[in-house]
């Protein structure tokens, strides 16, 4: 099951999974709003979904810019599926995390997440409900290391854990007024972020298939969308542990590598 949403909105669109999510969205009739901050890779995303019959307006914009967020999310026109999927990664490489790079994840992961989620849901309470009843959809890309403190990774742990609580949160009262928030969980995908991971992923999958299925699973209504399940079973049973057995474990893991190119 997926959704034929007429108009969607995707931040960090010239990439990954944000890539795949707005091929996937691309049909005849659909209207597609893209972003990134690569105009060239964003072109040739936008190329693609053109060749599969979508009209597509790509727009090179920064989500840490709050003021140009505001302007292009509110001046979209209707929007009917909003997916806040721009991000970085990056670990401590077994040292201590940069300050650079901490402030650097937050302001990308949960202020960029805030300032395309927050005038969407602004948007959406004042259009009428589509054929689906829904004003609209809100889908927030946070990760399975939201239900784990990774030693390795604070950071990037720390704001998908904020972004995931966030949307589930207030999906309880958003849909009073028609609109949806879903979490998106997904475990280890394939694309240029996790191309840089020098340690073994387990159930990796490709980029299409998480699109398939985060999509899938927006389009059953599916608050928390969390895949692929042993990744997610693993997740929760650490994130369970006690701390120091959590750190013993991770300790004899390797770190996910420090980035000053984020
Ligand atoms: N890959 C995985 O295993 C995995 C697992 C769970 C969750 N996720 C999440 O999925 C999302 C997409 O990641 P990905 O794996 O597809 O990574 P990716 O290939 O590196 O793509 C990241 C995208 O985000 C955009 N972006 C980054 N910073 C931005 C900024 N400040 N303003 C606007 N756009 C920005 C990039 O665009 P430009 O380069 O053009 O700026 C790019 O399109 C992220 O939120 C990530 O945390 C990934």
């Amino acid at each position: 099951m997926q959704g034929a949403w007429a108009n969607v909105l995707i931040t960090g669109a010239s990439s990954g999974l944000g890539r795949a999510l707005a091929e996937a969205c691309a049909r005849p009739g659909a209207v597609l709003h893209l972003s990134g901050r690569d105009g060239a890779r964003l072109e040739d995303a936008a190329d693609a979904c053109r060749a599969r019959g979508a009209e597509v307006r790509p727009v090179v914009v920064d989500v840490c810019d709050a003021t140009a967020m505001d302007r292009w999310v509110a001046g979209a026109g209707r929007l009917d599926l909003v997916i806040a999927n721009a991000g970085i990664s990056a670990g401590t490489g077994g040292n201590t995390e940069p300050v650079e790079q901490t402030r650097r994840i937050f302001d990308t992961n949960v202020t960029g997440v805030l300032n395309t989620a927050l005038p969407a849901i602004e948007a959406m309470a004042a259009q009428p409900p589509g054929a689906d009843g829904l004003r609209g959809r809100v889908a927030v890309i946070a990760s399975l290391a939201a239900f784990v403190a990774a030693p390795g990774a604070p950071t990037y742990c720390a704001t998908k854990a904020a972004v995931q609580r966030w949307a589930e949160a207030l999906d309880a009262s958003e849909r009073r007024r028609g609109i949806r928030l879903h979490a998106i969980c997904p475990g280890y995908v394939r694309t240029p972020m996790t191309a840089r991971n020098a340690f073994k992923m387990p159930f990796l999958m490709d980029a299409d298939e998480a699109a398939r299925r985060t999509l899938d699973g927006i389009a059953r209504g599916r608050t928390r969308i969390a895949y692929p399940l042993p990744t997610y079973l693993g997740a929760r049973v650490l994130g369970m542990l006690p701390i120091a057995a959590r750190a013993w474990i991770f300790s004899r893991m390797p770190a996910k590598q420090a980035d000053g190119t984020i």
